[in-house]
Formats: C-alpha cells, structure tokens, sequence
C-alpha cells in the first residue's frame, strides 16, 4: 500500500468528498429553489429565513446573498450550540450581505431550569427535555417570527419519515398564526446540498467532516455511524416518534 494511500486512510473522509453528488434532475431543482426565494421575497415581505448554520441552511443562505433578495436571516442561539457552529455563526455574520440576527433564550429561565430541574434533566424524561427545547427555542423563535409574514426553512422530504410531505410551500399555519412557511430545499437530495456546497465554495460547519449529518445542540446531538439514519444522532435516547424539538411539529 502505498503511503498516500495510507496518509488519506488515517484522515477523516471529508463531508465534500462524501457526499456531494447532483441529482440528474439538480438545475431544474435549483431553478425552482431560486425562483421560489425571489417569490417569497417579493410576495410575501416580510419573510425571513431560519438557519440553524447546518449545511441546508448554508446553501439557503448563500442563495439569498446570491440572488440579492431581501431576506434577512435569524439564528437561534440556544446557548448550548457547539463551539464549531458558534464560530460558523461569527464567520457568516462576518460575510453575510443578508443581515444575520441572533435570538437567545431569557437567562434567568435558563438557570431556573438548570438549577430546578439539574444539569442532566433532559436526559431523564422527553417532558423535561422538550421544557428545555421550549425555553432555549421555542420562546425565542415566537420573538424572531413576531411581524413575519413568510419563514424559510431547510427542511427537506429525505430527511425523516415525518418529513417525507414536506412541501415546497405550506400553508398549513396561515389560519392559525397568519405565517407561511418556504422549504425551498423540499425536493433536494443530501447530495444535491453538498452538490452545491462544493460548486460554489460554500463555507460550512466542520462537525460535518465527523459524521454529523444533522446539527443541533452539543447536549444533544452525536456523530452516527455507517448505516445509521440521517437523524439517528439528534436526541438518539429517544424514540423515533419524539425526536421534534418543537420547532416543526404542527398541533
Ligand atoms: S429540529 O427541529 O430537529 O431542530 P433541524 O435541525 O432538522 O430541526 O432543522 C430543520 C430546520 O429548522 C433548519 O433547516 C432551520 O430552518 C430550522 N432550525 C433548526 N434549528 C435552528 C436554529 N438553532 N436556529 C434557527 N433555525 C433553526
Ligand atoms: Fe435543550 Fe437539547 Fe432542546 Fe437544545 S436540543 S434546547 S439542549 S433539549
């Protein structure tokens, strides 16, 4: 064996190399994709996009910067994201045309439930664990979708058995909470996303380099291994049925 054989052996496999790989159908889903984001920012302002600085939200937000739409994006900052996302977020504010607004739990709620509940509560029960996700998301989601009319997110139909419907645009949430909501990646593969990463040098999260695929929290989110379900590594304690944050689940 020779020793550049050997030297790419003991060196993690990049997400790039990976991964990317376009579907033969991808420039006709990229015009859709493109189209869509021209729609939302014209017919549906105002709209912001929800990035979580995984690689879907990457690609999302580098479109917008592309394209030159008026979309703001917002981040939720839980306050237990990993220290690779935390810099990604720094870099993209750095380099984002769209501005890139940070939303951050109330502090005082966040002790409260450290100190009430302890360190380890989200482990212990899906109740205790899904209070967590309402007090590090969902309250400051409610503030950053306060006023929008449109919300653009990354999710996409391969990722999960509960997202197979996901659909381009849902309209779902309009008679309850007035708000629409775009998944202008609906349709796109995994490796359609890194497709596009790759193209157009799209800066991303390097956890992706170590075997995770979907990013959440640190608390709760591993790498998976070969074989393993794309979302294996988020909440991977509990069932396949209860791994929602909240921030996607219709009542
Ligand atoms: S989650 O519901 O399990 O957390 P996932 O991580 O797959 O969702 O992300 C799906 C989409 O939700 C992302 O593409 C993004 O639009 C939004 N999202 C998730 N986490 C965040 C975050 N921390 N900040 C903003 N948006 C987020
Ligand atoms: Fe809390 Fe984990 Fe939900 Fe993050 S993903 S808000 S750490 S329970």
């Amino acid at each position: 064996m020779t020793t550049s054989l050997l030297s790419s052996r003991s060196s993690p496999a990049k997400a790039i190399e990976q991964n990317a790989k376009a579907s033969a159908d991808f420039a006709a889903k990229l015009a859709e994709t493109e189209s869509l984001l021209r729609r939302a920012a014209a017919e549906f302002a105002p709209v912001t996009q929800a990035s979580s600085l995984g690689a879907e939200d990457v690609v999302i937000t580098h479109l917008i910067n592309r394209l030159q739409v008026d979309i703001p994006v917002f981040v939720l900052e839980t306050g237990a994201l990993h220290t690779e996302t935390l810099a990604l977020l720094e870099r993209t504010q750095a380099h984002s045309r769209a501005p890139i607004n940070v939303f951050r739990p109330v502090h005082e709620s966040v002790i409260q439930f450290v100190r009430d509940k302890g360190q380890d509560a989200i482990y212990k029960s899906i109740e205790l664990r899904k209070e967590c996700c309402g007090i590090r998301k969902m309250v400051p989601l409610a503030r950053a979708l306060k006023g929008q009319k449109a919300w653009i997110t990354g999710l996409r139909q391969e990722q999960s058995a509960a997202r197979a419907e996901v659909p381009l645009l849902d309209e779902s949430e309009v008679a309850t909470k007035s708000l629409y909501k775009f998944n202008p990646l609906a349709q796109w593969t995994w490796g359609d996303v890194w497709h596009y990463i790759a193209t157009n040098q799209v800066d991303y999260n390097p956890l992706h380099d170590q075997f995770f695929p979907s990013i959440g929290c640190a608390p709760c989110t591993r790498a998976i291994s070969l074989g393993e379900e794309f979302r294996a590594g988020r909440w991977w304690w509990e069932d396949e049925a209860a791994k929602e944050c909240g921030l996607h689940v219709k009542k």
